[in-house]
This record gives C-alpha cells, sequence and structure tokens, in this order.
C-alpha cells in the first residue's frame, strides 16, 4: 500500500489520536534522581556546571528527598563527598561515611522511596581514581574486595540497590558473591567520555593524574558494549547501565537487543549542562527539549534513566 491510500497524517490530526497510537512513554516510574551528600549540617553547595544540584549535608539530603517524594520521584541515587580521602578510599565502606548516614536517614525520612547507591572509589581516593594504585595504574583484582566491602555497607545502611560504577573486570561477581539478594544495577558500559565534567565539579572526583581511559570503555566501541553487559549478566547483575546516554543512544539499543534483564541509562551531567545552557540563554525551550530527549533514551530501549532533570519532569509531568 502506498499512497494515495497510505496516509500517515491520518493518526497525527489530533492529540488524542497521537496519543492513542504513541509507541514511547515517559513515566516517574522509570525515572531516578541523583543526590550528593557531604559531610555537615545545614549545607546546600550549588555547582556551577550543575544548576538545580547541590552538595547537600545529610539533613539536606532529608529535606530535598522529602521535595522530590512529594513531587512524585521513586527513587535516588547517591553519591558521597567525603570530608577526607586516602589512598585506597576507606571513606567508601565506613559505616559513619556520609553515604551509610544518609542511607539510615532517608530510610526513616522516606520509607517510600527507593534507595541506590553509587559503588565505586574515586569520590574517596587522594588520586581520585577509581580503585586502588600499583604504580600509577588501577589494580583489577586488588580493588574488588574493596568494592565488594563497600557495596556490603551500604545495604547493612539501608540501600535497596548498588551501583558499581568503577568499571574493574569481575566487580559484578565480587559483589553477588558477598550479597546474593541485592538487585545490582552495573555499569556495564560505561564510556571513558568527556560528558563527565560537571559531575567531577560536584562529586571531587577529578583523577589526580591520567585519566580513566585505562578502565572506562572507547567512546568509539559498539561491539565491546554488548561483551561488557554480557558479562555483567553472568556475573549476576539484575540491571546493565548504558553511560552517557544521549551520545549512545546506537549503544542502549545494541544492548537492549543483546540481553534480557532490564536496560538503564545515565543521562550524565555535561548532558544537563548543554541544555540548561542552552535554555539559560533562550537558544532552546527547556521542557520541549528535555522530555524530547528522555523520551529519546526510552526509545533507544532504555527502562530507566537516571537523570539530574527528574525533579523537573515530576512537575512537568503531574502538572
Ligand atoms: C564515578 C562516577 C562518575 C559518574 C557517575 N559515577 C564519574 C566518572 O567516572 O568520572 C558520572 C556521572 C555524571 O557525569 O553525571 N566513577
Amino acid at each position: 500500500m502506498s499512497f494515495p491510500a497510505t496516509r500517515l497524517r491520518r493518526l497525527r490530526r489530533t492529540e488524542t489520536l497521537r496519543a492513542l497510537v504513541r509507541e514511547t512513554s515517559l513515566s516517574l516510574d522509570d525515572v531516578v534522581m541523583p543526590l550528593f551528600a557531604c559531610p555537615g549540617e545545614g549545607i546546600v553547595r550549588p555547582v556551577a556546571g550543575l544548576p538545580g544540584i547541590a552538595q547537600r549535608s545529610v539533613d539536606e539530603i532529608v529535606r530535598e528527598a522529602e521535595q522530590l517524594v512529594g513531587a512524585g520521584v521513586r527513587a535516588v541515587l547517591l553519591f558521597g563527598v567525603p570530608e577526607t580521602k586516602d589512598a585506597d578510599g576507606s571513606g567508601a565502606w565506613d559505616e559513619d561515611g556520609v553515604v551509610q548516614r544518609a542511607l539510615h536517614a532517608l530510610r526513616a525520612a522516606a520509607p517510600g522511596l527507593t534507595l541506590l547507591t553509587d559503588v565505586c572509589l574515586c569520590e574517596y581516593t587522594e588520586h581520585g581514581h577509581c580503585g586502588v594504585l600499583d604504580g600509577d595504574t588501577v589494580a583489577n583484582d586488588e580493588t574488588l574486595e574493596l568494592l565488594a566491602r563497600t557495596a556490603v555497607s551500604h545495604v547493612d545502611a539501608g540501600a535497596d540497590a548498588v551501583c558499581p560504577s568503577d568499571m574493574m573486570d569481575g566487580r559484578v561477581g565480587a559483589i553477588r558473591a558477598a550479597l546474593p539478594d541485592t538487585p545490582i544495577v552495573s555499569y556495564a558500559a560505561k564510556y571513558a567520555s568527556a560528558f563527565y565534567g560537571p559531575f567531577r565539579e560536584v562529586a571531587e572526583s577529578t583523577p589526580a593524574f591520567g585519566d580513566r581511559r585505562g578502565y572506562q570503555m572507547d567512546p568509539a566501541n559498539g561491539r565491546e558494549a554488548v561483551r561488557e553487559a554480557r558479562i555483567d549478566v553472568d556475573e549476576g547483575a539484575d540491571v546493565v547501565m548504558v553511560k552517557p546516554a544521549l551520545p549512545y543512544l546506537d549503544v542502549i539499543r545494541r544492548v537492549r537487543e543483546a540481553v534480557d534483564v532490564p536496560v538503564a541509562a545515565y543521562n550524565v551531567s555535561g548532558e544537563y549542562a548543554a541544555l540548561k545552557a542552552a535554555a539559560e540563554r533562550g537558544w532552546l525551550d527547556e521542557r520541549a527539549a528535555v522530555l524530547e530527549s528522555l523520551t529519546a533514551i526510552r526509545r533507544a530501549g532504555a527502562d530507566v534513566i537516571v537523570t539530574y532533570h527528574a525533579k523537573e519532569v515530576a512537575r512537568w509531568l503531574q502538572g
């Protein structure tokens, strides 16, 4: 069948018809908001590249979480910005660490909120790399036990799921062995990306030397992402994540087709910053551009989206 019998415009005539046949939906059920916990009290420390996002002390994290819950956000991903750092990143698994304290407080104040945690050492090491060093390379196997210890401490403090983002080989297996009952959302295909710039400012995790290309993926590779995802599923991951999202929609699609577990995508800090900056200048309609971008991530195959836009999206979707 072709024109004139076929006219695709027929189903585009009214918003109700368009809604009836819409293939992809965006729902707060599928959205996760990142939060950054720092020491102290009454602290909300905004960051330049991430308008609306701040480091927050535990009491302020609780206030923010209550607002998020009120707006309809169902899940958060916690990062920690500790007081002190050391060579091994021992603040990561400190039972009195900043993420662990935030977890206890959130568990009590917002019982319905799902608490995910980022499991990585880079915010806790003085050199800013995602594992312990051997000379100036990150020692894979020595790091695994520390990651598992960190994940266990998060679960002991109340985490619902843990999200290893370090990109060491074998970390999902190591965490799975320590936590048979905890959902693992692995950052399976995490690229060495320029789009993490604003995050490193808020998380204070810029490497002191070198870069992360020795463990994060080469942006030129797609097939390798499928291998990463399959390996993580074999090691016991419940959800695999692709990160960043918008420059990697093809990777989301390939991973979606290669594995049967849910796929998450991380709409990272640089993606957020780019839209915010353009919107601030009046160059883009923020609401339309954000909803279109997140819908595109869903259309590519993501079941779950981690995004700094979550709070505004909640307002737009409810309002
Ligand atoms: C920690 C981590 C990073 C991000 C999430 N977890 C940064 C990095 O690997 O340098 C980036 C998130 C973002 O840019 O929004 N390893």
